[in-house]
């Protein structure tokens, strides 16, 4: 059995990367992560479908040899020019001298400006195909998912979808390739983290892509990050349509920054008050200590937001800043929403917060509020518990 074939005429040649600590110098990569690139050989021409991060571009040759031998592939097509993928271009035409670049007009500029490549190209538009004999690609255009230029490549008589970065998701592939002959369940975490953190922003975009890929029949989708989907097909483009759509799970996240333990306990009651509201999915996160990468993930996820924070030299204390920004960048919507935060002589946490909300298009109206000088007190108790109250009955409703 050749765990490398997808389906016949159709091979994976990808990669995987269990060295880079941060993808995008961002996000952690606990499992490592895949570059997935593709052989369709048709009985005319054989295609290369995406290329690799630029240094494992040796590995990709050696995967390709095994798979052609000693032929080099007639096309390279470029579904997506973020460096993960399109890092090994300059390479691989040194190898394949006469491998012709396949890519939209936007790639192709891309390809120029990025490796000064102009000659033995090929443009193609939306809907164009390329006959490799028995088999023939045609070309679908999805731009921002995640970049202007981005498209998915379809296999007509084989039913096979190369998609580009969209169903894709963190994790290195550990022997197995198609979801089918492994236990996918440590790839669906990692499906919300990428999608939150690499594509969330461009939800409308995404969902514009789902609505152009609605007639295809599908029977392989060959991303380019993690396992190639058969199987589970369903539940991928589930997850991708509700996240692009910013539709969340029963539940609540409350994000915290403290130095000294007093906007924690602040934190604390709320979370007691909603569980004994009836709320079961609490998810907590001290944003010192929790990966911005995971908290976004959670926030995509669960319908409830609460975030609080210490004043911090007359503003928001960092780690808070930076979540309310990446909030805002990711266009996060359709949130019950609540805010508190602690001060000693002059208040401003809990005021950016909500400004910052504010600019993330959440009615200020519907930001229900508590903050705190100095201690906890009696009263600043009884408020947090009906702040939780609120959002219990809101996520109950
Ligand atoms: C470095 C530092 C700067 C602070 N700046 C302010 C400030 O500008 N205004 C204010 O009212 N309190 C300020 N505080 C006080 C804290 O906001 C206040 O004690 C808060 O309750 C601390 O919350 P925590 O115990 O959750 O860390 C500052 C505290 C520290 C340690
Ligand atoms: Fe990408
Ligand atoms: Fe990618």
């Amino acid at each position: 059995m050749n765990i490398q074939a997808i389906t016949e005429g159709i091979f994976y040649v990808g990669v995987n990367d269990r060295t880079t600590q941060k993808f995008e110098a961002m996000w952690p990569l606990p499992a490592g992560v895949t570059y997935n690139s593709y052989i369709v050989k048709g009985s005319d021409k054989t295609a290369l479908i995406d290329g690799v991060e630029v240094s494992e571009a040796c590995k990709l040759k050696k995967n390709i040899k095994d798979i052609i031998g000693c032929d080099a592939p007639d096309y390279l097509i470029i579904n997506h020019m973020e460096p993960d993928h399109s890092g090994s271009i300059g390479i691989l035409r040194s190898f394949f001298p006469n491998m012709t670049i396949v890519g939209n007009a936007k790639t192709l500029e891309m390809v120029k400006g990025f490796y000064g490549i102009e000659d033995n190209v090929l443009k193609v538009a939306d809907n164009d195909t390329l006959p490799l004999g028995d088999m023939t690609l045609s070309f679908h255009i999805t731009p921002m998912v995640h970049w202007p230029e981005t498209m998915m490549t379809y296999v007509k008589e084989k039913s096979v979808l190369f998609s580009g970065d969209a169903f894709g998701c963190f994790g290195a592939l550990n022997g197995a390739v198609v979801d089918s002959e492994m236990d996918t369940a440590s790839y669906f975490p990692e499906m919300y983290r990428y999608y939150s953190n690499i594509v969330g922003k461009y939800g409308v975009f995404v969902q514009k892509a789902l609505a152009k890929l609605k007639g295809l029949d599908l029977a392989y989708i060959c991303s380019t990050h993690g396992p190639v989907w058969h199987e589970q097909i369903a539940d991928v483009v589930d997850i991708y349509d509700r996240l692009s759509r910013y539709e969340a799970e029963s539940g609540v996240v409350i994000v915290y920054g403290s130095m000294y333990g007093n906007t924690e306990e602040m934190a604390e009651i709320i979370a007691r008050r909603l569980a004994e509201c009836g709320i079961k999915n609490i998810k907590m996160h001290n944003a010192s200590f929790s990966h911005l990468s995971y908290i976004l993930s959670d926030i995509f996820r669960y319908k409830g937001l609460i975030i609080g924070a210490p004043t911090y030299s007359n503003t928001l204390f960092p780690p808070i800043e930076s979540l309310v920004q990446a909030i805002k960048t990711r266009e996060i919507k359709n949130r019950v929403i609540a805010s508190f935060g602690s001060y000693t002589w002059a208040p401003q946490s809990v005021k950016r917060i909500n400004t910052v909300l504010e600019e993330a298009k959440f009615k200020t109206s519907d930001i229900r509020t508590v903050e705190m000088k100095q201690a906890l007190s009696e009263p600043t108790e009884q408020s947090l518990r009906s702040l939780a109250e609120t959002v219990a009955d809101e996520l109950m409703k």
